[in-house]
């Protein structure tokens, strides 16, 4: 897909990842609409986002919302949603509160939603592009939930893939990626990334705009569909 002129929604792209990728679409020359919750988060990306890139208010678990976002821009061509959901339990599995590891699912039901509700608005040559994380094939200790709901999102992307065609859907998954997901800051914020990187083949975080490029590398590949691409460091292998 040649992404010039085209209009994308990008669901949480105001921070990380959604916000890489809400750039490198305005850059190849989409028309991009960006939305997420918080006018804290709009106010910051929008000082880094040039003509082209518009604004949304919008929670992904809000299903009349995604509607009314979806009908307004009906027509549009790609579909991205990086939206975390909101918080995801972690720790260990044992001792684990079963509300927070429930919770953790609101990843999932975003994505499901938008894709539910966004695709009949797509045009059939558009494409859809969700997020999961290498926790999903290879869960250290105390990531149940995160693994979890993971291959949830990998799984319901095959699942879908065949039902949503002609047009396109693909899931690319992050390894450990420095963006605001990480709240720790300073030194602790570099020994929090250091750590988790360590035994990885790629000895540091990833950044943004790293995975945002495979993101945007799955929109404009007419032939991909049903994928999932990994942007991990090597974080699956030994
Ligand atoms: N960073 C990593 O190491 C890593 C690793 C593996 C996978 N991932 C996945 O990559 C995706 C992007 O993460 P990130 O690191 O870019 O996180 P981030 O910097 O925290 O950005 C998350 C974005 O999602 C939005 N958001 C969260 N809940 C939302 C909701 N209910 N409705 C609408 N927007 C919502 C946030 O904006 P508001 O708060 O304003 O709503 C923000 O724009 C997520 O799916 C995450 O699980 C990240």
């Amino acid at each position: 897909m040649d992404l010039n002129g085209k209009k994308a929604i990008v669901l949480g792209g105001t921070s990380g990842i959604g916000l890489a990728t809400t750039l490198q679409l305005a850059a190849a020359g989409a028309t991009v609409i960006a939305g997420s919750r918080s006018r804290a988060n709009m106010d910051k990306a929008a000082a880094l986002a040039g003509a082209g890139v518009s604004f949304t208010t919008i929670d992904v678990l809000d299903r009349e919302g995604l509607a009314a976002l979806f009908a307004q821009h009906d027509g549009f061509h790609v579909l991205v949603n990086a939206a975390t959901g909101g918080a995801r339990a972690s720790g260990p599995f044992l001792r684990m509160d079963l509300d927070g590891f429930q919770g953790s699912f609101r990843k999932l039901w975003g994505y499901v939603g938008s894709v539910r509700l966004g695709a009949g608005h797509m045009a059939e040559t558009g494409a859809i592009a969700l997020v999961s994380g290498f926790p999903a094939r290879k869960a250290n200790p105390g990531a149940a939930a995160l693994s979890t709901v993971g291959n949830a999102v990998e799984g319901f992307v095959r699942a879908v893939a065949p039902e949503l065609a002609p047009r396109r859907i693909n899931v690319v998954s992050p390894g450990v990626i420095d963006t605001p997901m990480f709240k720790a800051e300073g030194e602790a914020r570099q020994e929090l990334l250091r750590g988790a990187t360590r035994n990885m083949l790629v000895k540091r975080a990833g950044t943004a705009d790293e995975v945002a490029s495979a993101i945007v590398f799955t929109l404009r590949n007419d032939y991909m569909t049903g994928a999932t691409v990994d942007v991990d460091g090597g974080a699956l292998l030994p």
